[in-house]
């Protein structure tokens, strides 16, 4: 998995048995390598951008499958595994642009997504065959190619008479709300609105920093309530879920429009710790709009670490336990690509599932190894 964080490939070995909510789970390893400067610089070119020099865009489709390829390599070797025990890989690729209808608005047009790194290179690089490319069949299906997550935490995250929220907080924060009654036709799997990405932007510009480590910096600074304010003024937070969204929304563009609305001049601390509320805000109006009954918070993802945003999950919701999802027994960093290797492992040897009003279908494409 490789999210639109750009902070690494997250690679997790997992034993599968069974199929559906029949899939027992063992995580053998999991690694996040960090991708280098150089490559973020070279994958940001195209990243979440309305127009790129085309070039580049098939280069690093098939650069980012091969690297991809080598990085897999490199991790199986770190825990001696050879490629020959490894029955397949289920790669997502890297999002180039997520661009549902709710954002391009062109009606001609259907919801569309585009993740590169060919599965090809991964398959013939490492000899395993490879899954890939997951997210375009959801949209044939009639859905926005996002959140796959509800499949996995279907899987991995039901529990009788206990209503879950499974909470991953990535580039964009995303929920899959599981109910204690089991009627699946009230799941909620939706995207909320920006997670760590508006942060990590803001760090970059300001700070020339990744992310803000620890929330440090949000932590110094002070909330400014009029650009608080002006921050959730946009459409995407008036729609009804589910749908979903991505930096293509959610960017410098996003902070700079909401900045010269709000007519304030804050510093730069103040910035990030307004941004990092925004985050927390979004999220808890959503949950106590959408999700009155709620026993247990389930959190995920890097945002899982912030915590400026937990702080403000846990006075937002005192009478609910929050834990993170090694409470499931799942490493909160490895989730989100142990939800793809289920996905694959659904798509090798599973039937459709239906979820409520979710597409039920059976997600990626092979590659073979020769
Ligand atoms: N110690 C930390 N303190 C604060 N933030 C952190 C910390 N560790 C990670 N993060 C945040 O988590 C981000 C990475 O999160 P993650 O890998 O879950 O996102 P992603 O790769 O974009 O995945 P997704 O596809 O779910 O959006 C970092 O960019 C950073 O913002
Ligand atoms: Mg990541």
């Amino acid at each position: 998995m490789s999210g639109t964080s750009l902070d690494g490939l997250d690679i997790a070995l997992c034993r599968l048995t069974g199929t559906g909510t029949e899939t027992a789970i063992e995580l053998l390893n999991f690694a996040t390598t960090p991708y280098t400067e150089d490559f973020k610089n070279d994958v940001r070119e195209v990243f979440a951008k309305r127009e790129v020099n085309q070039e580049k865009l098939c280069l690093l489709n098939a650069y980012i499958g091969s690297y991809h390829a080598e990085l897999v390599l490199e991790a199986l070797s770190n825990w001696n595994v050879s490629p020959a025990d490894v029955d397949f890989i289920a790669s997502h690729g890297q999002t180039v642009y997520h661009a549902p209808q709710r954002l391009h608005q062109q009606h001609k047009y259907p919801n569309a997504t585009l993740q590169i790194g060919d599965g090809d290179h991964l398959a013939v690089k490492t000899g395993i065959l490879t899954i890939s490319d997951f997210r375009q069949k959801h949209i044939a299906a009639g859905g926005e190619g996002a959140p796959l997550a509800l499949y996995g935490d279907v899987m991995m995250g039901n529990k009788k008479d206990e209503n879950r929220i499974l909470l991953n907080i990535g580039g964009i924060a995303n929920l899959t709300y599981l109910p204690g009654s089991g009627n699946t036709s009230e799941i909620l799997c939706t995207d909320i609105g920006p997670g760590n990405t508006l942060i990590d932007a803001a760090c970059k510009r300001y700070f020339n920093i990744d992310f803000d480590r620890d929330s440090a910096i949000a932590f110094k600074g002070r909330v400014n309530e009029q650009l608080l304010s002006q921050l959730p003024d946009h459409p995407f937070f008036r729609e009804q879920p589910p749908k979903t969204t991505g930096p293509e929304l959610f960017n410098l563009q996003y902070l700079d429009d909401a900045i010269k609305r709000a007519g304030v001049n804050i510093s730069n601390e103040d910035i990030i710790s307004t941004l990092s509320a925004f985050t927390a805000e979004s999220i808890t109006n959503f949950i106590k709009a959408y999700i009155p009954d709620r026993n247990r918070l389930l959190l995920s993802g890097g945002g899982a670490k912030n915590r400026f945003i937990t702080k403000a999950l846990a006075e937002a919701f005192p009478d609910i336990s929050i834990n993170d999802t090694s409470y499931l027994g799942i490493d909160p960093d490895a989730k989100e690509a142990i939800l793809f290797a289920l996905l694959g492992n659904e798509a090798i040897a599973g039937e459709p599932m239906k979820i409520g009003h979710n597409p039920a279908v059976l997600m990626g494409k092979l590659s073979f190894a020769l």
